[in-house]
């Protein structure tokens, strides 16, 4: 029997979909899990599947709100993957730009070929031809984004940056995020953006359309630049001038913010606990031409050959700031991660400021939203140690006015800089050991 490749694609699709909503797998464990099928589709397909799933991850709330519209009574649990298909189906609908009656033949296919979606063929059928029909009417409505952050995500980030904020961020993440470079030599911005057909952004970020394989944009080969979101590129600049200063980048794979340190002119030790992960800070490096000194090594047993009046710990977080790139995020961690990514956090932040020598300085940073991994930690570290005092940001530090907190930290947002195509939500905030 001939199987139509649509109907594979969006078989493995909703394969997927399920093990980031109900299994709780990153997208990239669960297409580890599931390489076999993907294996079995061309690149153009599989380029489809992953745009697919994104778009419904990125939409999920306000894909569901469309679809159940036209349900009688809300679906129970023996419905689940049913319910999935639907949100997979309308998403393709109203987001992507397909055809609606492929869309809706191929999820009724799904449907009758699998024992658990079967019982839910017609009503996956009349619903989707229901969204199909109502497509605009249904886009016109403006269901609110928030609709695709999932509780937990919605209740903290209300709690902290108000209703509206919190809907111009989902505005931003329900969008796919753009490709990001940071140039090896500050001035060559207008000519790397020429080449990969990109623009450069104010803070000398080149900012060009995903798409293809990063690997075969000029330069790339040459090393003339890394994939790095504008927001990530902030938090390095907040230790001043690094030029032949000893800096310790206690968590640096995969290597963006080791990379520009060593461009500034740092003599640079780049530590991280995983060997897989520093291998990628290698490949950067020789790329790029830089000479890396790496460590494996937990971040809280590392200590220094010799004092280093710089040190920056880009801290493992829960990530909440980067859910645009990674929309499976929102699904796979909770409020319990976020505690225990504090916890962590604390004993790193411990851990750098002991290595700190009087004077020096630190720079905590993470790209999570969270309040608890953000502002609270330097709240908390600042109050266990007497010996540090916050050094507020200022528009000095180069960093656009907008991106400083009234408390003197740098808080990017994902709908900062809308106009320009958002940013990674990041929190960077600046100590010094006293003398
Ligand atoms: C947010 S990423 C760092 C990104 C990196 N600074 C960059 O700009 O490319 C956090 C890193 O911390 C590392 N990590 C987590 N816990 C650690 C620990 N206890 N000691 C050292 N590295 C750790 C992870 O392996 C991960 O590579």
């Amino acid at each position: 029997m001939v199987v139509d490749r649509g109907i594979i694609s969006r078989r493995t699709g909703l394969g997927l979909l399920e093990a980031v909503i109900h299994r709780r797998r990153t997208l990239d464990q669960a297409m580890r899990e599931r390489a076999r099928d993907l294996g079995r589709l061309d690149s153009r397909d599989q380029a489809f599947v992953r745009r697919l799933v994104l778009g419904t991850l990125r939409r999920f709330g306000q894909s569901g709100k469309a679809a159940h519209e036209f349900l009688a009574k809300p679906l129970a649990w023996p419905a689940r993957r049913a319910d999935l298909l639907l949100r997979l189906g309308a998403t393709e609908i109203l987001y992507l730009d397909g055809q609606p009656h492929a869309a809706v033949n191929s999820a009724v296919a799904v449907a009758s070929a699998d024992p658990k979606t079967r019982p839910y063929r017609r009503l996956v059928n009349a619903v989707l031809r229901r969204v199909a029909d109502n497509r605009q009417e249904l886009l016109d409505r403006n269901i609110p984004f928030a609709e695709n952050l999932p509780e937990w995500l919605r209740e903290s980030w209300t709690a902290r940056f108000g209703d509206e904020t919190t809907e111009s961020i989902a505005s931003v993440l329900a969008l796919p995020a753009p490709l990001d470079l940071t140039c090896r030599v500050t001035g060559e911005e207008s000519s790397v953006a020429r080449d990969v057909g990109g623009t450069v952004l104010p803070n000398g970020t080149v900012r060009c359309s995903p798409g293809g394989s990063v690997e075969d944009l000029p330069g790339f080969q040459s090393g003339d630049w890394w994939v790095q979101d504008a927001a990530a590129s902030l938090p390095v600049r907040l230790l001043g001038d690094v030029r032949d200063k000893l800096v310790l980048d206690l968590c640096a794979a995969p290597g963006g913010k080791s990379l520009q340190l060593a461009s500034a002119g740092a003599r640079l030790i780049s530590v991280d606990h995983s060997q897989d992960r520093l291998r990628l800070v290698e490949e950067n490096f020789q790329r790029t031409g830089f000479d890396p000194h790496i460590v494996a090594c937990d971040a809280a047993d590392f200590r220094s050959p010799e004092p280093a009046p710089a040190i920056l710990l880009d801290a493992p977080c829960t990530a909440t700031g980067i859910s645009r790139r990674h929309p499976d995020i929102r699904f796979v961690k909770s409020v319990r991660d976020v505690a225990e990514m504090a916890a962590q956090q604390h004993l790193l932040l411990k851990a750098a400021a002991e290595q700190l020598p009087p004077g020096g300085l630190l720079v905590y940073c993470v790209c999570s939203l969270q309040a608890e991994e953000g502002p609270d930690q330097v709240h908390h570290i600042l109050q266990t140690r007497r010996d540090l005092k916050h050094v507020p940001i200022t528009a000095d530090d180069g960093v656009s006015p907008e991106f400083v907190t009234p408390d003197g930290h740098l808080q990017t947002l994902p709908c900062h800089w809308a106009e320009l195509g958002g940013l990674d939500g990041f929190f960077a905030a600046r100590l010094r050991k006293s003398t």
